[in-house]
């Protein structure tokens, strides 16, 4: 029988994990192009992920990542620098938390919630970014599309939720930064809260959003 414990389900990069954090550490080798140059890495980065389900040419989420530095690399004259990129993938390997994830965890944990994520990384580069931020010890479960070969938001990585975790659409509150992600696990039937930390405007209005929050930490308040 389903479980009835209320499930909260994170997306990881962008959400839990900064998506900027590894040019930032290169700021003295982007100076004020550091903001454009991990924007372009990481839309190609997604881009990619779409194509290639569409195509179906699946690689995987650390491939794509690769692809998709080579190609910002190559747009800012930067690919004769394989130190650079060497120093690149290693700090996206172990990826820096936002700094709001970790008290979020504990405070839903503490409220009886079981937490898991739900991620187009790879099972080792969640792993890696997961224990280097310390927000592994919290998961319940850490689910990768790794082990379907398809990319969100295809609805079938979302069911891939409830076949693991044993729960039903309705008993999940998926959360994301991403507003396609949001829109996905909405339109599959998911509650879905969206992390807005820098106030971007709404999106896929199609789709239902039941919760819009500034930081992490207010999900606490979604905790029953
Ligand atoms: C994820 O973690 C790519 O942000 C996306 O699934």
């Amino acid at each position: 029988m389903a479980t009835n414990t209320q499930t909260f389900v994170f997306d990881a990069y962008g959400t839990l994990l900064d998506v900027n954090a590894a040019v930032k550490k290169e700021i003295a080798s982007f100076g004020e192009t550091g903001e454009a140059f991990a924007g372009l890495w990481r839309t190609r980065q997604l881009e990619y992920c779409w194509t290639r389900t569409l195509m179906n040419r699946y690689a995987n989420f650390w491939a794509v990542t690769e692809e998709a530095l080579d190609y910002a690399l190559r747009s800012f004259n930067l690919d004769q620098d394989r130190k650079l990129r060497e120093r690149l993938l290693k700090s996206y390997f172990e990826l820096s938390a936002h700094p709001d994830a970790r008290d979020a965890l504990r405070l839903l944990k503490a409220k009886g919630a079981r937490l898991a994520v739900l991620s187009n990384g790879t099972n080792d580069m969640l792993q890696a970014a997961l224990e280097a931020g310390g927000l592994l010890e919290y998961m319940d479960a850490v689910l990768s599309v790794d082990d379907l070969k398809i990319y969100k938001p295809d609805p079938r990585v979302y069911q891939y939720v409830c076949d693991r975790l044993d729960v039903t659409p309705e008993k999940v509150v998926f959360v994301s930064s991403n507003s396609w992600d949001l829109a996905g696990g909405s339109s599959f039937g998911f509650k879905v809260a969206r992390i807005n930390r820098t106030g971007g405007a709404r999106e896929y209005e199609f789709a239902d959003f039941h919760s819009e929050h500034r930081s992490l930490v207010e999900l606490a308040e979604l905790a029953q």
